[in-house]
């Protein structure tokens, strides 16, 4: 039927994920990440209990007590911190953003090593703990990630997500917009790929206001600058570096990425983000299995399916490259 033919579902799907009514969410590392996807998530009453991990006990503990002295502000959640997995059984949802950042000017990819071996320690007891929960990966490289995430917990791969480009395709939108002096809510566009530097721009699916762009600027034969265009999406790549240079790291954006997508899983509401998913079968990519952002329904059981985007040949070929960077890193894991 129609809606078979916009998505492509994924394969092996599991069912949802029971919540019993009670809507439990753990957070791993309580970093400048962590935290601002904690405080988001806790001011749009999304769940009922929120537990925070991290190696750290001091800070932690800290970080806790400052939010729990916001109770009056605040929906009643109750917000446990712990450095035990058992407290976080039953999870609906485990985000992990624990561990190392880049300095300025290093790549994501370089973290690898450093945090593919912290995975080992976080993975399994979340997986134990939380054996129906979907697993939502922040840490960088994510895109590698999320592959380790997927193979260490032996969770069927909706249940496996990233946080992929969610953000960089609101950095994205914030360029378009401001370009256009528009509302980036009202501006249609995603970036795919890599989560990183090989990212791509799909610059046949902007559209702004229900009018796709490059075709109405083809259209009404209004030359549009491809030097624009290329500076925008050199900008999106460039945008965590310039954070991170001035500030040290990047919080508030990622934060509400990440909120905005717990909030479409656990509330089932079936939006489509760009985000990490194992992308074989998707778009032509069929050599190995490699996690990759592409426009993705997501709902209570984790991914639903792929949207049909209509690729052009330049976009296409661009999502193979960076298929490829992912893999290749990849092949250095031993996984
Ligand atoms: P941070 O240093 O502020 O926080 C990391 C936290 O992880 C620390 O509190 C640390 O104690 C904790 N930690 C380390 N090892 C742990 C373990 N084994 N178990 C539990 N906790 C542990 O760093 P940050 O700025 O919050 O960044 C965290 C990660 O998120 C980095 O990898 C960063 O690159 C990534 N990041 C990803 C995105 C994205 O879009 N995917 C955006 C921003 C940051
Ligand atoms: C980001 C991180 C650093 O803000 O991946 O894009």
């Amino acid at each position: 039927d129609i809606a078979q033919s916009f998505f492509k579902p994924i394969e092996k799907s599991s069912p949802p994920t029971p919540l019993n009514g009670h809507v439990k969410i753990t957070i791993v590392g309580a970093g400048n990440v962590g935290m601002a996807i904690a405080q988001t998530i806790l001011t749009q009453d999304l769940v009922d209990e929120l537990v925070l991990l991290d190696a750290n006990p001091e800070k932690l503990r800290g970080e806790v007590l400052d939010l729990q002295h916001a109770a009056a502000f605040l929906p009643r959640t109750t917000i446990l911190a712990a450095t035990d997995y058992a407290a976080t059984a039953g999870s609906g949802l485990c985000i992990i953003t624990a561990g190392a950042r880049q300095s300025p000017g290093e790549s994501r990819l370089n973290l690898m090593q450093r945090n593919v071996a912290l995975f080992r320690g976080i993975v399994p007891p979340l997986a134990k703990w939380s054996p129906e929960a979907v697993l939502m990966v922040v840490s960088n490289p994510v895109d590698v990630l999320t592959y380790v995430a997927w193979k260490l917990s032996g969770f069927p791969s909706n249940r496996i997500i990233g946080s992929g480009t969610n953000l960089d395709s609101s950095r994205f939108r914030f360029l378009i917009a401001d370009h256009l002096d528009v509302n980036a809510q009202d501006v249609q566009a995603y970036i795919v790929g890599e989560h990183g530097d090989s990212s791509v721009a799909l610059w046949s699916s902007i559209s702004v206001g229900g009018v796709p762009v490059l075709s109405f600027l083809e259209r009404q034969q209004i030359p549009y600058e491809l030097e624009t265009l290329e500076q925008i999406r050199k900008e999106v790549v460039q945008s965590a570096y310039e954070v991170i240079s001035l500030k040290g790291y990047t919080s508030w954006a990622i934060g509400y990425s990440v909120a905005g997508l717990a909030r479409t899983i656990l509330r089932d509401q079936r939006r489509i983000h760009p985000v990490s998913v194992l992308a074989k079968g998707f778009y032509g990519i069929e050599n190995g299995d490699v996690f990759l952002s592409l426009p993705a329904q997501l709902g209570r059981s984790g991914v639903l399916g792929v949207t049909n985007v209509h690729l052009t040949e330049e976009e296409s070929r661009r999502l193979q490259e960076s298929a490829e960077t992912i893999m290749e890193v990849q092949s250095q894991l031993g996984i």
